[in-house]
């Protein structure tokens, strides 16, 4: 996950993070209608017709994820990324590289295993979803405070750099 070090991240990557955080932060917000579908299928039951749409919508922006981050890993891979900056204590640093290496796995893992759930019945791959849902809510927290005291406490331009509102 190292990528090649470049100065400052490409338009294209600022905008890549922060249509998959919108994306994201939609699937957290609209998901009833596809838990409602959920349920009444697996109990054999009919969906009840209103609740199609918002499970659909769930459906196309978990791929629409899916599709962005592959675009961004590779980006990162040919293009590189800048090193985490600001972090001058070594445990720090860490912590940040664990922390977007953790989110990087769970763009992949959490619309693998609700497409698995959804088209393919993969026993388990819906527990997997649910599981990987929360534990990527809580490292999107743990991952915006420390952008957030990035920017505020040490006064670092990481989040202005992720703004594009710095040219660097
Ligand atoms: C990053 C993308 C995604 C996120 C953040 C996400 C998030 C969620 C959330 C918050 C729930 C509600 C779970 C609960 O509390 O019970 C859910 C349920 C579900 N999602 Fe996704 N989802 C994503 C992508 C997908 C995709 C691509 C599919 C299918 C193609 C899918 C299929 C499902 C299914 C079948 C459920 C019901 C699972 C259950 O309740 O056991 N999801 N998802
Ligand atoms: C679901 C929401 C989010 C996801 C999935 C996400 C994901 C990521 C990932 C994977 C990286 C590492 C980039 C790389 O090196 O390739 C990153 C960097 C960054 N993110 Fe987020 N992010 C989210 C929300 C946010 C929010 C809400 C903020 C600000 C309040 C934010 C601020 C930043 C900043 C400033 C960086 C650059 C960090 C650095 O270069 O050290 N992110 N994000």
């Amino acid at each position: 996950m190292a990528g090649t070090p470049v100065s400052s991240y490409s338009k294209t990557q600022i905008w890549l993070h922060w249509s998959i955080a919108a994306l994201i932060l939609v699937q957290f917000v609209a998901h009833d209608g596809m838990e409602h579908v959920w349920r009444a299928l697996r109990r054999g039951q009919e969906a009840a017709a209103g609740d199609w749409p918002l499970a659909y919508l769930h459906i196309v922006l978990g791929l629409a994820v899916l599709v962005l981050a592959a675009g961004r890993l590779w980006l990162r891979a040919t293009r590189g990324v800048p090193p985490v900056s600001g972090m001058e204590h070594p445990a720090l640093r860490l912590v940040a590289r664990l922390t977007h290496l953790v989110i990087y796995a769970l763009i992949f893992i959490v619309p693998l295993s609700g497409a698995a759930a959804w088209f393919l019945q993969v026993p388990g791959a819906g527990l997997v979803h649910v599981l990987g849902k929360n534990v990527l809510l809580y490292v999107v927290l743990l991952h915006t405070a420390g952008a957030l005291v990035q920017h505020f406490v040490l006064k670092s331009n990481v989040l202005r750099q992720m703004l594009a509102l710095r040219q660097a």
